[in-house]
């Protein structure tokens, strides 16, 4: 299997390509902004017993940039089997508050770079017949909340997108996969104080994994906030708007 990996150098992207390097049958392309951060994933994905990486550096605020490197990638690979797009960057809430330039590239990295890409991965799929698509939102993205709307917003954005492209798309052969985790210890949650709720990248990896095999279509990791979110959903706004959540 040829795996296409945007944002390759996350913390749970990576434990993703772990899981699937070990398995010492599969390609990887790795894509990011960053070539030194890349090739480290790629030296660490090797030890892992990953033999073919190629690494790709994109920049993921344009669209020309995003439909070149994965025709590149398509003609240098000759195909794709499965997609993961996992960039992403959790919104300083204050700061897009009045920061609007910062507010904008946020939610095009966040949201606009998630869902072009994710479109023309799912393009390519049908016009190949068949494909796997994980795209990590978030739980952040089902309610808006004061603390990281802006964040919440654009993953609220994806997970709207990803759920059109599964309604649009007829063939059975195509999976596209929801994950929603809720709090995972990575770079990006490194100032926010650790609780209970916390999970490791590795624990989302392995889930991720189980869901690909079991054709699962939304995930959240860990499946516990399936019933969080289901209250935070239905509460009132009158009273959620008192709520210091
Ligand atoms: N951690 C959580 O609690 C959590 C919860 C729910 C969903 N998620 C989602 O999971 C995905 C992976 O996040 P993570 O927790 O693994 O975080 P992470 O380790 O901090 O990884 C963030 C990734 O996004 C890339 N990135 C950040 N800003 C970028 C920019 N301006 N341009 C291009 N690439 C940029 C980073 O690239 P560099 O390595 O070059 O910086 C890195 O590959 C994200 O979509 C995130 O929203 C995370």
């Amino acid at each position: 299997m040829h795996i296409l990996i945007y944002g390759a150098t996350s913390a749970i992207a990576h434990s993703i390509a772990k899981e699937y390097a070990i398995e010492k049958v599969h390609t990887f392309t790795l894509v990011g902004r960053s070539e030194t951060r890349l090739n480290a994933c790629k030296q660490e994905l090797h030890v892992y017993g990953a033999v073919d990486i190629q690494t790709m550096l994109l920049d993921f605020s344009s669209i020309d940039d995003m439909k070149n490197v994965f025709h590149r990638c398509v003609q240098q690979r000759g195909g794709i089997d499965m997609a993961i797009v996992a960039q992403g960057s959790l919104t300083n809430q204050d700061k897009a508050s009045y920061d609007m330039n910062y507010l904008a590239e946020e939610f095009s990295l966040n949201a606009l770079s998630f869902i072009i890409l994710s479109q023309i991965i799912v393009n390519h799929f049908n016009q190949h017949g068949s494909g796997i698509l994980v795209g990590i939102g978030s739980v952040a993205g089902e309610r808006g909340r004061k603390g990281n709307y802006a964040y919440g917003a654009a993953k609220s954005a994806v997970s709207t997108f990803l759920s059109g492209l599964r309604h649009a798309n007829k063939n059975e052969n195509i999976h596209i996969m929801t994950v929603k985790p809720g709090f995972v210890t990575t770079p990006m949650t490194l100032e926010m104080p650790q609780s209970f709720l916390f999970v490791k990248p590795e624990f989302v990896a392995k889930e991720i994994k189980r869901g690909v095999e079991q054709g699962i279509e939304q995930m959240y990791i860990p499946s516990f906030w399936r019933f969080i979110m289901m209250i935070i959903r239905s509460i009132p706004e009158a009273l959620f708007k008192k709520m210091n959540i």
